[in-house]
């Protein structure tokens, strides 16, 4: 099998750690590219659940190794405790099969309090609905050049240097602009010196493995996190994350080139949701977004957050293929539409009473456009424990292939709940 990218379809939590979990059974490398302890995926092994943060999915299956890229952004302090969380379910976790990229950037301390602070004292517009984890100011400061880089992390001298360097200013900022407590340098250094020494073995130099076992010819998987509409070029900004969640960030965020990717696998909801601000055509208000948000869990694994739910939007969709390059789709939690007498997919955008075919660029005009629909009738048999795709109910099939008409993208697979075995193939990856 050739190298792969992996990402959510959507505005994140497309499912995307159970499809990678089952993919990197048949791939040599897993690697995460962008964001950090925002993601939360959730994988469920026989009755075990597993939910990650910083780590790839892959970090589940023997005989992989896991890296993370220079475009992920890591809280030290999370991942040993995820580290620690994975040992103990029985996982292996150490420097043996998990690399982490030399490049990549620290969430500090001041990145989580700024983070906080801000999306307190925003009102209205201002407010994104971040997860409070500090990825918008850790992004910042790489963009700024101000950045504390994972290789500080590890060698004191060089964390000592860097901290001292920003800290000065990022309490400027904390204190006459947020009008928080300053943040006092020993007590991050000391912290963080520890956490680098506990972390020191996993360092690597990313772009160099990967280039080299592809050159070998193993097989690479790359996970994105959150998904192509929170995209910070290409996504509904501002309200977006602030890594690249598109296709195109798994070659700035591993050093790995275009030319050694071979194939865009994107992951939808059957449906579709969003966490915090901004605006999403298809949300269903009411009873029947409570119902799906109640049927398919719809509450943030990293958070906690209800998400915002709403029909499958076959436009967006197809925005998102197009920016990405998808050219096969995985759709998951097909189940969870089970019992509704018809289901919609959005088809168009009315906006000031004009049709859009299109995705708008202008978040202006996307806030103020309205949903135009297609109804497709329902099904009300319990689907979820369908081992074929020939054995669902002829509505629930007519619903996927319409998916696919108007995504214009191939289906490969149908998931129809969390665990592992809960998945139908309706063509092969590669072909
Ligand atoms: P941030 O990434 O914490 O800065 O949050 C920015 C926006 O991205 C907010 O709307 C978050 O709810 C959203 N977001 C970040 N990570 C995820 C994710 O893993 N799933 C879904 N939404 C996310």
């Amino acid at each position: 099998m050739p190298n792969i990218v992996v990402i959510g379809a959507q505005w994140g939590d497309e499912g995307k750690g159970r499809i990678v979990d089952l993919i990197s059974e048949n791939v040599d490398i897993i690697a995460r590219y962008q964001g950090g302890n925002n993601a939360g995926h959730t994988i469920v092994i026989g009755k075990e659940k597993v939910v990650l943060h910083h780590l790839p999915s892959g970090i589940l299956r023997d005989g992989k190794i896991s890296v993370i890229g220079n475009g992920v952004v890591i809280d030290p302090g999370v991942l040993l405790e995820e580290l620690k969380g994975l040992r103990a379910a029985g996982y292996r976790a150490d420097s043996g099969n998990l690399k982490i990229s030399d490049r990549a950037h620290v969430i500090m301390p001041y990145h989580r309090e700024i983070d906080i602070a801000r999306e307190s004292l925003s009102r209205g517009n201002g407010k994104i609905g971040t997860t409070g984890r500090g990825i918008g100011p850790v992004y910042e400061d790489k963009a700024a050049r101000r950045g504390i880089k994972f290789s500080d992390l590890i060698d004191p001298e060089s964390l000592r240097e860097r901290l001292s360097s920003v800290l000065e200013e990022r309490n400027m900022y904390l204190e006459h602009v947020l009008g928080r407590k300053p943040l006092k340098f020993e007590d991050i250094f000391s912290e963080y010196e520890a956490y680098g020494k506990e972390l020191k073995d996993f360092s690597c130099d990313v772009s160099s493995l990967l280039n080299r076992s592809i050159s070998e010819g193993k097989r690479v998987l790359f996970e994105g996190a959150q998904g192509a509409l929170l995209d910070i070029d290409l996504g509904t900004y501002p309200f977006v994350t602030s890594s690249s969640a598109s296709s195109g960030g798994a070659c700035t965020g591993t050093g790995v080139s275009p030319t050694r990717i071979d194939l865009v696998l994107g992951i939808a909801k059957a449906y579709a949701t969003r966490v915090g601000e901004g605006p999403f055509p298809s949300e269903i208000e009411g009873e029947t977004g409570e119902r799906l948000r109640k049927a398919g869990g719809e509450y943030g694994a990293t958070t906690g957050r209800s998400r915002r739910c709403g029909w499958f939007d076959s436009v967006a969709l197809r925005y998102a293929a197009m920016t990405n390059g998808i050219s096969r789709l995985a759709i998951t939690k097909l189940d969870v539409l089970s019992g509704f007498d018809a289901i919609k997919v959005c088809v168009g955008y009315r906006y000031r009473g004009k049709l859009l075919g299109e995705f708008p660029s202008n978040i202006n005009i996307l806030k103020d456009c309205e949903p135009v629909y297609e109804e497709i009738e329902g099904w009300k048999e319990d689907i979820s424990s369908v081992t074929d795709f020939g054995e669902l109910p002829a509505h629930a099939r007519n619903y996927i292939r319409r998916l696919e008409q108007l995504t214009g993208v191939t289906i490969y697979a149908v998931s129809l709940g969390a665990s592992r075995e809960k998945i139908l193939f309706l063509s092969d990856l590669f072909q």
